[in-house]
């Protein structure tokens, strides 16, 4: 190959990248598109709104779900659901066994004790994952309110249980603790049981008291009071957007609210909405397509496989593993996703241990690997054509290779990424210089990792590559 060509194949990775970028950008409102408002109560107007730049920078996030449920921590959050609307036997019989006869969900509010939590300590640990956002349930489907709303009396968390405003003392915390940290809330729409929302719905949504008396003035109440900068909504997917007033709230948060410079919000406005409307989708729980998605997206996924909430019959092997997390960040982030990694927090406000470890454990992974992760934007690949479990990011002119299993006898074969005179191809947390690498005889390169005793990460491995250029892009 003569230089001349080197450098012509360099230009196209470049012109390549950048066009990675930008329709990833298009896509995430990120790029040059997008209106700068104001913004209409309508989808086309609100989602002509562009990306907040630090949401696609960030990558990584820790969702918080804790509210009376995890009081009996049993099952799921959904126990209140499960119990009296479902008559689920496994629910019955838990209470059954376990309470005095006629004791009601409700009750459990009052052992929703919170003695232990510490703010502070919250927000260092959620640091400490690497995760530079956090969303908190401010209320969920039960319809308990977390701070002391005035449209939830005596159902909220100064009336009853911890006697203290939870979601004020974490956002506090968060800011002063954690400052590049954005917090953010998590707001169910519906409640199972609220009297009001089961009028509207046996009138056919010809009435929408509990939307104006509840809804609507509770999710006005959280923006000016906690100014959160994710806004997470859910539980609207069975009734219509236009029930809900979404259209009319989000106009205002984007126009109006202190949070509209920097404000993100999922897709769970209302029938329909999921996966087609908002800064992000998130289209199901633990949404990872496995490949690159033309709009930002969000991948809201539990370290607990079978629940959001804490649940105490958890065993070791429900838990992710810290491979199996980064597995799935890599992923996700190779796809243009972000990563929202939950935790259940208990009753009396402590964050499990093993979810603590998992945390700390992403958090020191993304110390020597976060170049491969914050800022980055999906490559042209985004996995290996050859070799499975090997995930691809770029940044600028580097490329990134997330290898998630050591190679046998050290040589990884890379059929996706081409090498140039210009190439260099180093690993992070590897501090003694270049990698050795061949072509193959096809199309690709092989590496040679070094010696495993020479590298800090552990789980999984991060080739930096540079002046490389994207196979299949190269022979014409
Ligand atoms: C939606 O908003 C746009 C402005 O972006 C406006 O031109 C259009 O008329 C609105 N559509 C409806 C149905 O209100
Ligand atoms: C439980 O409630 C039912 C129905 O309200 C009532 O008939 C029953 O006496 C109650 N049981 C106890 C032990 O209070
Ligand atoms: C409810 O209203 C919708 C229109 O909003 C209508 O199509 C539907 O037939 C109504 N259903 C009942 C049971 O009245
Ligand atoms: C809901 O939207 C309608 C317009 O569609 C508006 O008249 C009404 O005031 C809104 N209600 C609330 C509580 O925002
Ligand atoms: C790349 O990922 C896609 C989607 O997950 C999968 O179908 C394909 O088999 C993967 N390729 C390799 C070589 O693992
Ligand atoms: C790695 O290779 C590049 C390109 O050949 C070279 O410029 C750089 O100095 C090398 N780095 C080390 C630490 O040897």
């Amino acid at each position: 190959m003569t230089c001349v060509s080197c450098l012509l194949l360099l230009l196209l990775q470049l012109l390549l990248t950048a066009a990675a970028a930008a329709g990833a950008g298009a896509g995430g409102g990120g790029g040059g598109g997008g209106s700068a408002g104001p913004y209409e109560p309508n989808w086309s107007s609100l989602d002509s709104r562009p990306l907040p730049a630090w949401y696609d920078d960030a990558k990584v996030g820790v969702f918080l779900v804790w509210g009376v449920y995890s009081v009996p921590s049993y099952g799921s959050e959904w126990f209140w659901k499960y119990l009296q609307a479902d008559k689920n036997p496994k629910y019955i019989d838990f209470m059954e066994r376990n309470f005095r006869p006629n004791f009601t969900y409700q009750e459990f509010a009052s052992h929703f004790t919170t003695e232990l939590f510490d703010p502070a300590s919250w927000a260092e640990m959620v640091s400490a994952s690497g995760a530079r956002y956090v969303v908190l349930t401010s209320k969920h489907h039960e319809g308990y309110t977390n701070w002391p709303s005035a449209y939830s009396p005596n159902w909220n968390s100064m009336d009853v249980g911890p006697k203290r405003d939870l979601v004020g003392d974490l956002a506090k915390a968060f800011r002063s603790k954690a400052p590049h940290v954005h917090f953010g809330l998590y707001h169910s729409m519906f409640e199972w049981f609220n009297p009001l929302y089961l009028q509207d719905r046996h009138n056919n949504y010809t009435t929408n008291l509990f939307v104006e008396t509840k809804t609507v003035p509770e999710l006005y109440e959280l923006i000016n009071q906690y100014q959160p900068e994710v806004v997470w909504s859910d539980g609207a997917s069975v009734d219509p957007d236009w029930y809900w007033n979404s259209t009319v709230f989000l106009a205002w948060l984007f126009n109006s609210s202190p949070v509209k410079e920097t404000v993100v919000v999922n897709d769970r406005w209302g029938e329909g909405a999921m996966c087609h409307h908002g800064s992000f989708y998130t289209c199901q729980d633990r949404y990872n397509p496995g490949s690159l998605q033309n709009h930002k997206w969000e991948n809201a996924m539990t370290l607990d496989k079978a629940s959001w909430g804490y649940r105490r019959e958890a065993t070791l092997t429900d838990y992710l593993t810290i491979h199996d997390l980064l597995t799935t960040l890599a992923q996700t982030i190779s796809c243009g996703g972000n990563l929202l990694v939950n935790v259940g927090p208990t009753h009396d406000g402590r964050i499990p241990t093993i979810m603590e470890e998992r945390l700390r454990q992403l958090g020191s992974w993304l110390d020597i690997n976060g170049d491969s992760v914050y800022s980055s934007r999906p490559w042209t690949h985004q996995n290996d054509s050859l070799t499975p479990g090997v995930w691809y990011t770029s940044r600028g002119d580097r490329v990134y290779a997330m290898v998630l299993k050591w190679p046998k006898d050290d040589l990884v074969k890379l059929g996706s990424v081409v090498t140039t005179k210009h190439t260099s191809i180093t690993m992070l947390g590897y501090g003694h210089g270049n990698l050795t690498f061949t072509p193959l005889e096809d199309t690709g390169t092989h590496v040679t990792f070094p010696a495993m005793s020479k590298v800090a990460s552990q789980w999984v491995w991060v080739l930096d590559m540079f002046g490389v250029i994207p196979a299949g892009h190269t022979t014409h």
